[in-house]
């Protein structure tokens, strides 16, 4: 039994979590870090992750980019390791990422769907033999509460076909600024704000009379919480390092 701390437990994706592993016979929720601590759960929640009286196996992350030294400084100290879900770091905390990861297992991705994974990983294939021939356009729908556009899928999206294609492409966003004819090297970033969109994301490779299409939708946040749920039953037997969902696909 894989003992979870989770840190946003009061938050959207903390809930989905809770219900999810009150599902599961091989982790448990045994504490809560939130700002929120008022709410009744079947674990304590705690204002600070200082506080926390017992050492998980693992924890889950799902708050904020503010609370990233932290969470750090705990797992670096106790030596536990975290699926960093949060979204929103900047290059430098990235980096702070990065380097923690060589004291302690970590396990960081901007989507943690295993579909969108499987997106991204047809999306090089798709650019490979496409690449440099078909025009490459992004676009991604989300609900209308959302901040940042365009969304860090679809940054993750649009890298990893850069990387695959020697990152030869620059990102444009804003055609409406500009009169003047796409680039040969360039990838359309679109951003649809509405409703209750979970998330939807669609790559377009558009060639001479033929264009293919590798879309993506999210139907709930569930999707989220499996694919970080899995991560940290994954991940609490690993050695220190730097994982993603590759990595998990890839041991099966
Ligand atoms: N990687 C993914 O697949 C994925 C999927 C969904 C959401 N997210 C990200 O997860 C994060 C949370 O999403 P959400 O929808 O649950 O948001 P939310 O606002 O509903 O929940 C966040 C929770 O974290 C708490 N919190 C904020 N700062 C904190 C801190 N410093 N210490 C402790 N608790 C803190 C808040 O009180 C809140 O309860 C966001 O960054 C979001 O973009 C990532």
């Amino acid at each position: 039994m894989v003992n979870v701390t989770l840190c946003g437990a009061n938050g959207k994706m903390g809930r989905v979590c809770t219900d999810l592993i009150s599902g599961r016979d091989d982790c448990q929720v045994i504490s809560g870090v939130d700002l929120v601590t008022e709410r009744n759960s079947d674990f304590p929640v705690f204002a600070n992750i200082s506080q926390l009286p017992q050492k998980p196996d693992v924890i889950i992350d799902f708050t904020h980019p503010s609370g990233l030294n932290a969470l750090l400084d705990y797992c670096i100290s106790t030596g536990t390791p975290a699926v960093i879900a949060t979204t929103g770091f900047s290059s430098e905390q990235i980096e702070q990422i990065k380097k923690a990861s060589e004291q302690v297992p970590i396990f960081f991705s901007f989507n943690m769907s295993l579909g969108i994974n499987l997106l991204a990983s047809l999306a090089k294939s798709a650019a490979k033999v496409l690449g440099g021939q078909f025009d490459i356009e992004i676009l991604e729908k989300h609900h209308n509460q959302k901040i940042d556009a365009p969304s860090g899928t679809a940054i993750m999206l649009a890298d990893a076909i850069n990387e695959t294609l020697d990152n030869k492409y620059h990102y444009v966003y804003d055609r409406h600024s500009q009169r003047m004819k796409r680039e040969k090297y360039e990838i359309g970033m679109h951003s649809v704000r509405g409703g209750t969109i979970v998330g939807e994301h669609d790559i377009f490779f558009a060639g001479r009379d033929e264009v293919i299409t590798l879309s993506h939708s999210a139907a709930s946040k569930e999707v989220f919480a499996v694919g970080a749920v899995n991560a940290a039953v994954f991940l609490a037997k690993k050695q220190p390092g730097l994982y993603d969902m590759s990595s998990m696909l890839s041991e099966g």
